[in-house]
């Protein structure tokens, strides 16, 4: 068996080892030889310690180089705890996943947070270890062997712009060991803060102004980008770049999956700059991805970059990366359109924004998502606006009004998170039930609003289903759960409104859905595993081909096209709660005499003046 790790180690190596060392050396200069080799020993160590069923799941994984495209995948995504109190209770639940067909969960920060407020987890103090109250290690690699039995993946978060200040290496630094010092950004007085300070948004500027926080221990400013407890890493320091793949290597042979680079885009400053999107940060991800295919070849990067659409390609790989960053990344422009198309009714900004995409890599993906465990940030660009006659200002300030439930007609009722009176921007915490109207709907008991509601939050999903691309549904929104009234009453959360959308699990709700399919969640819960298992058996929607705008006739809908091998699909969405008359030919031009609308499962006849498109429809058409 060695001879046989030592060949597959020779090849691999052969394989990704020089594209690790350039990477390297572009970060790390001269040094780069060195920490390459370094990296070499790293994950030669990692492969001799992979269990032999993850060996075989990689083997499996290289025979498929695409199944993260494949349309069969279906994402999900809970907080263990609210989810199912533990690990070993998430495995509890699995028939609830398959029913909805989920193969890919994204389980919430689940590593051993800093005592007290962690920001939802995202203050690791001990990536090798779990959340005491979840479980342990050993209760992580058998959740991960009995998902696995059911074909579904896991995936953690990997948060390395920054660790917990309780985390060793800080603890270490303030006890004044220099090496560990040097993991931080570390400054003894104002003068680089300041410089810095001065190119620099705030991403809390509400609960954590300023991007520095001094510490009275370690006598220094410590860049902290997120909350004062949360202390950014030095990825100039390659320790640092070692540290971080050995923890990926160890969460992956414990039967992790797939890996969320929480944060990526933050992970090299430089002065002058937001410090985000910095061409360090691709190589960076590279050399980690490159390095964690010798050790791992079946686990995937899923990056959270959420960036403007010119930003967010690299880090599935542009140019000289093409295709060699991550596997995935979220399409944070789509979600935000989405939203914006039902407040104004209107999908011509989204048109120009979805447009302005140049073709992702083909052999990666997207996370496509309504909403996900984050605010909403209107990341609608001044002159994607500008294109369509709208002022960008106006039209955020437009969107967070309405979803705040503070415009007139508004159907929503979410809170406004982290206003910034210097930019005027208010982003937008809520369940997607919430946002989309249930809320005031079943308050109202106006059964119509309600019929607009439910339609709303199917249409959605639709969307993300049928764009191309990993769709993460949400914990709770498969039966339409609302805002969480309750949110602030937990200790930590109640200066943090994002907690009204992570309700725990209504599994009530759910038993109720299943039990009466005419009620609204029912009708929800029926109609996502309807989409999903439309989904599932349409191989046009392999993400390896491009969903392009077709422009639309009538701006209340949205039309998708995808030419896929086995021929084109032309995609209608209607964004308001009225009936839209489409000219057939928009379809026909493309698909002929004769279409099969696979959501509804009959034959439309195309040769004819209009095609009525009901409120709220979704039509996936192919030939
Ligand atoms: C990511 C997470 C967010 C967290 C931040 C800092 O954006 O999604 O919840 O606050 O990173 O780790």
């Amino acid at each position: 068996m060695t001879g046989s790790v030592d060949t597959t180690f020779r090849l691999r190596w052969e394989r990704f080892g020089p594209e690790v060392e350039a990477s390297l050396t572009a970060v790390y200069g001269d040094r780069g030889p060195e920490v390459s080799d370094r990296v070499r020993g790293l994950v030669r160590a990692a492969l001799d310690a992979r269990p032999a069923d993850l060996r075989e799941l990689d083997e499996r994984r290289l025979l498929a180089p695409d199944w993260l495209q494949d349309p069969r995948q279906v994402g999900y995504v809970a907080y263990a705890d609210r989810f199912a109190g533990t690990l070993a209770g998430v495995g509890e639940h699995l028939d609830h996943l398959a029913g909805l067909g989920v193969t890919y969960l994204h389980l919430m920060p689940l590593l051993r947070p800093r005592p007290g407020p962690n920001d939802g987890g995202y203050a690791v103090m001990d990536y090798r270890a779990v959340r005491e109250d979840l479980g342990t290690m050993d209760d992580l690699r058998a959740l991960t062997a009995r998902l696995r039995e059911r074909g579904i993946c896991l995936e953690v978060d990997l948060v390395l712009n920054h660790v917990a200040a309780e985390h060793d290496w800080a603890r270490r630094a303030r006890a004044g060991e220099q090496r560990y010092r040097d993991y931080f950004l570390a400054f003894d007085d104002r003068g680089l803060p300041d410089a810095y300070e001065a190119s620099l948004p705030e991403v809390f500027p509400d609960f954590a102004p300023g991007n520095f926080t001094f510490d009275d221990e370690l006598g220094a400013w410590v860049w902290t980008t997120f909350n004062a407890w949360q202390w950014d890493v030095n990825w100039a320091n390659p320790d640092v770049f070692c540290e971080y793949l050995d923890i990926i290597c160890h969460l992956a042979n414990a039967g992790v999956e797939v890996l969320r680079l929480d944060a990526i885009a933050f992970i090299w400053k430089r002065m002058g700059t937001s410090c985000q999107n910095q061409p360090e940060v691709h190589h960076l991800t590279r050399a980690l991805r490159k390095a964690v295919r010798v050790a791992a070849p079946g686990v995937a990067f899923k990056a959270e970059a959420i960036v403007g659409p010119d930003d967010l390609l690299p880090y599935l790989g542009v140019g000289e990366h093409h295709g060699r960053v991550s596997d995935m990344a979220y399409h944070n422009s789509l979600m935000v359109q989405l939203w914006s198309a039902l407040a104004s009714r209107d999908t011509r900004l989204t048109e120009v924004a979805l447009g302005r995409f140049a073709p992702k890599p083909t052999t990666t993906t997207w996370g496509t998502y309504v909403r996900c465990h984050d605010d909403i940030g209107w990341a609608v660009t001044d002159a994607d606006a500008a294109a369509v006659g709208l002022d960008g200002f106006a039209h955020r300030a437009f969107l967070s009004d309405f979803y705040a439930g503070l415009a007139p007609g508004s159907f929503a009722r979410g809170l406004v998170f982290q206003h910034n009176p210097a930019t005027g921007d208010r982003r937008i915490s809520g369940t997607l039930a919430s946002l989309a109207g249930l809320e005031t709907a079943l308050a109202a008991g106006d059964p119509g609003r309600i019929d607009d509601a439910v339609a709303r939050i199917l249409l959605l999903h639709a969307v993300i289903a049928g764009f191309g691309g990993v769709p993460l549904l949400y914990m709770g929104d498969e039966v339409g759960m609302l805002n969480d009234a309750g949110w602030a009453d937990e200790p930590g959360h109640d200066d943090d409104n994002r907690w009204v959308h992570r309700p725990r699990m209504d599994w009530a709700a759910v038993a109720a859905a299943e039990a009466d399919p005419a009620s609204p969640s029912g009708r929800i819960l029926a109609g996502l595993r309807h989409v999903l298992a439309v989904r599932r058996s349409t191989p046009h929607l392999h993400a390896s081909v491009e969903s392009r705008v077709v422009p639309s006739p009538d701006p209340r809908l949205l039309v998708l096209r995808r030419d896929h091998p086995l021929g084109p699909m032309v995609q209608v969405y209607n964004v308001s709660e009225g009936e839209v008359a489409l000219p057939a030919a928009v379809v026909g031009d493309v698909l002929g005499r004769e279409a099969s609308e696979l959501l509804g499962g009959h034959r439309w006849n195309l040769a004819t003046d209009v095609l009525p498109v009901r409120p709220y429809q979704a039509l996936w058409f192919t030939a």
